[in-house]
């Protein structure tokens, strides 16, 4: 009856996320979610698919003995503290040194005191504070140095002043993988001047679907670039296994992110589900991280998705049986943001699940961190989490904090290199960023040979981007989603306008600045720098492959029609349709996010003061650029033939190539038609299943008549057909939700116009005994809740009503209706009894509605 469906989207649910799965899964699920023994290792029951690896860092006896000799004398309430790491936004020093707390961390947008400036100094000063609390033995305890993990994704890139390098997808365009050791290098130095230790870095997601608002921290779609990549990152950070200075001095420990196939859910969905097969597994989403195995990586993320339904939270078979069994991975696998809370019979605040399944430390960000360390130690002392289980994740804790020194490098500011200034944003950091830029510019267009240009002309340079360092730095960059910067936030960055003004300049032309593209005297030339505004997870996703930039479209054309050469520089963290926008201009460059040093730009586009090539274009493509922009997966071996540009493409001022008009068919249909859309009658329509999550969390898709679960049950009821109406109670012992929830998005902005609405009918058997709530969701942290309480307590029990809810109103709180998950569904921690009949989106008007359901 009850059939557990493992899915993707839960992240989030009760904070406005939902639950999203598809029938489908259950098949794929039984295929790929146990390797078949024909092809595993019959004594582990690891698919042969995964390869045997060694670390890259040995196995020391002496460490191995420190080891013994700490768990020898580490209480119960120790170990736990170990494994609990707390943000700085919700932990003192005094929590640290009173739970002995292993870890804390800083999350994007997370600064000492708060303070987006804070100084270098600040920033080592909190790690002191920290530190000194973690070895504060004054109660009789055994003094561990605390380590301190931040997400230096592209340089340090929470620290005013830091140089920030072009993210990941520009980097995999750079085809260079020695570079990333650069990188990483001078990443770890400027990390160590911070008195940090631990970097969240390098994303090895291998994204296949390019919807995903992660796309942007993925080197490729081939996962061949990524193992190439991921080694070198890693040894650029740690340094060379053989080295004195691993792991310290200026390097830093890094992070595999995040295991396994985050790139790899279905519809590029963030923390979705990743729904293939062992092989595809291996074969496409862990390449990257056997490099940094070998390279002797020292943790491991786990990923909030999940794979064929199962949470990598709770995946004892891929963290334990396969990452540190058979990868031969000996460092610590720390989670994601709280993502423990979304394995199937866990909460925020109690998961020995995913440390049974081989998580070592969560990472518990909120304040109800207190309650987490409470039931864990209340599962370790029962035996709940085995002591055997409870000493391997503190051993691996350990080893880590052993390895890099830090029982004996003394505090934060006392270390090599802390709080050195001279580090943040350095000359020959910045140098090798500017190098990165130069070489991840990939020229789509260069009709008329038209680039490079000469120095010495009258230069336009128009476009909301061309001298807005945030904009080129995308997401993560000083806050989480990259938002609400400004230059001045940027010390010493170069936009790039900068840069083209720097050359154009010093060779006597001229290069006006103008983001409308307005001008007195008419330029030789305009170059308009366009593209995506900053996002990060969560509030990247879409729901296709269109670049909306009707206003840049516009600006290329009005240049264009004034007979003015244009070239087109496009700021974007993916591929998307922009054939319109190629179309309008003479030559076109994909510039990705190239982070603080966009003179690398003009250093490319511009020849040198001799009128030679300054420096040719190096980029190739690492992600298949779309033809239209529907929302179909492009990839090597995959939808080929839809490529625009096909991975690899890239040209060089070497060729000569025109390229013709493209089409300018979208491919995405207009769809106006004004019929009403049906979610549910009589039954789930595709793509939407009925979804419950129980009071303990569990996931469940609906698909008997009657289905029991914890704390809610729905069951199928006759009104005027046969089962055409649900009936769900709740019984008020715990907050539970259930609605329509789908694996896919759909666009519902049609509906807007036409005073569009989510209706359905209601009937109360039994008024709620608390606050219900109906939502509609697109994501994690992506929808709008509105009260129904008020709407429910007022009915006449056993009458039905037919009820709407404004789209309108729905979107002005928060529901992206371009990218719907969820249309409708019902959340309540009280008892009630309420049954819904023919739920649909359509014109309110026509829908003889008896109740308006209010915004706000
Ligand atoms: C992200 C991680 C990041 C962590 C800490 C999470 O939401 O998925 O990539 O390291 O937050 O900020
Ligand atoms: C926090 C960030 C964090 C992110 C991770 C946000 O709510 O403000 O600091 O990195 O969540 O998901």
């Amino acid at each position: 009856m009850k059939k557990r469906i493992l899915l993707g989207i839960i992240s989030g649910l009760i904070a406005g996320g939902g639950l999203a799965g598809c029938s489908e899964q259950n098949s794929t699920q039984k295929m790929a979610g146990v390797p078949s023994s024909s092809s595993s290792d019959s004594s582990t029951g690891v698919s042969a698919h995964w390869p045997q690896l060694t670390s890259g860092i040995a196995r020391d006896p002496s460490v191995e003995a420190r080891i013994d000799a700490l768990l020898a004398k580490m209480s119960i309430e120790e170990k736990v503290g170990q494994m609990i790491q707390v943000e700085i936004r919700s932990a003192t020093p005094e929590d640290v040194k009173q739970y002995h707390i292993g870890s804390i961390l800083n999350g994007g947008g997370s600064f000492p005191n708060d303070n987006k400036h804070a100084s270098v100094a600040d920033w080592v000063a909190l790690a002191d504070a920290y530190y000194h609390a973690s070895m504060d033995a004054s109660d009789g305890g055994v003094a561990i140095p605390m380590i301190w993990g931040t997400d230096a994704v592209h340089g340090h890139n929470n620290v005013i002043g830091a140089t920030l390098f072009p993210h990941n997808i520009a980097l995999g365009a750079a085809h260079n993988p020695e570079l990333m050791r650069k990188i990483g290098a001078a990443t770890a130095a400027e990390v160590r001047a911070t008195g940090i230790d631990w970097v969240f870095a390098p994303t090895l997601a291998v994204v296949r679907d390019d919807r995903w608002g992660r796309t942007y921290e993925s080197y490729s779609e081939d996962p061949e670039l990524v193992r190439a990549y991921g080694g070198e990152m890693v040894t650029g950070m740690q340094g060379n296994p053989d080295a004195e200075d691993l792991l310290q001095v200026k390097h830093v420990i890094a992070t595999a992110k995040h295991y396994l196939a985050d790139g790899g859910t279905l519809n590029g969905i963030d923390r979705g589900d990743a729904i293939i097969s062992e092989e595809e597994l291996v074969r496409l989403h862990a390449q990257g991280y056997f490099s940094a195995i070998e390279a002797g990586v020292q943790t491991v993320m786990a990923s909030f998705s999940s794979w064929n339904g199962e949470k990598m939270h709770g995946h004892k078979y891929l963290m334990t049986d396969v990452l540190k069994d058979r990868l031969g991975f000996d460092g610590f696998i720390v989670g994601d943001w709280a993502g423990h809370q979304f394995v199937n019979g866990c909460s925020n605040v109690s998961c020995p699940q995913s440390v049974n399944a081989g998580l070592d430390m969560f990472m518990a960000p909120d304040p109800s961190w207190k309650e987490l360390y409470k039931n864990t130690l209340a599962q370790a002392k029962s035996g709940e989490i085995p002591a055997a289980r409870l000493d391997d994740a503190v051993r691996r804790i350990l080893r880590v904090k052993i390895r890099a020194g830090l029982f004996e490098a003394g505090a934060p500011s006392e270390r090599a290199f802390a709080a050195d200034e001279s580090l943040i944003g350095a000359p020959e950091h910045r140098a090798v960023a500017r190098q990165a830029v130069r070489e991840s510019l990939v020229l789509l267009k260069n009709n008329g040979n038209l680039l490079p240009l000469a120095r010495d002309q009258r230069v336009l340079v128009a476009g909301d981007g061309a001298d807005n360092i945030g904009k080129q730095s995308g997401g993560w960059s000083i806050t989480w989603q990259g938002t609400g910067n400004q230059n001045s936030d940027f010390p010493g960055a170069t936009s790039v306008y900068g840069g083209i003004a720097e050359v154009v300049e010093a060779a006597g032309g001229t290069a006006e600045l103008s983001v409308d593209g307005s001008f007195e005297q008419k330029p030789d030339v305009a170059i308009v720098v366009f593209g995506e505004d900053p996002y990060a997870e969560m509030q990247g996703d879409v729901s296709n492959l269109d670049y909306k930039g009707d206003a840049d479209l516009a600006l290329l054309q009005k240049l264009r029609a004034q007979n003015i050469p244009v070239v087109a520089l496009f700021i974007t963290g993916r591929s998307l349709w922009v054939n319109p926008e190629i179309n309008a201009s003479d030559a076109f460059v994909a510039i990705w996010q190239p982070g603080s040093e966009g003179a690398g730009v003009a250093d490319v586009i511009f020849r040198n003061a001799e009128g030679e090539v300054n420096h040719d274009f190096k980029g190739k493509l690492t992600f298949s650029w779309p033809n239209d922009a529907q929302p179909t997966v492009r990839n090597p071996g995959e939808n080929e033939a839809l490529a625009q540009f096909n991975f690899g493409y890239g040209l060089t001022y070497g060729d000569t190539v025109e390229i013709a008009a493209l089409s300018e068919q979208s491919g995405l249909k207009v769809s106006d038609s004004a019929e009403a859309l049906a979610v549910f009658n009589g039954r789930a329509l595709d793509p939407w299943s009925f979804q419950v999550m129980d009071t303990a969390n569990n996931l469940s898709t609906i698909s008997s008549s009657v289905a029991k679960l914890s704390g809610i049950s729905v069951q199928s009821v006759d009104r005027k057909v046969q089962e055409d109406s649900r009936r769900l109670r709740w019984s008020g012992e715990g907050s539970a939700m259930v609605g329509l929830f789908a694996n896919s998005r759909t666009d519902l902005t049609s509906y807007l116009g036409k005073q569009g609405a989510l209706v359905f009918d209601v009937k109360v058997d039994a008024a709620p005994s608390a606050a219900v709530s109906l939502g509609m969701n697109c994501g994690t942290d992506c929808g709008a809740e509105q009260s129904i309480t008020e709407l429910l307590k007022g009915a006449t029990p056993g009458e039905w009503k037919t009820v709407a809810v404004d789209l309108q109103c729905l979107a002005e709180a928060g529901a992206k209706l371009d990218m719907v998950l969820s249309p409708f569904y019902v959340r309540t921690a009280g008892a009630l009894d309420m049954t819904v009949h023919n739920i649909h989106i359509a014109s309110k008007a026509e829908s003889g509605v008896d109740a308006d359901i209010h915004c706000g």
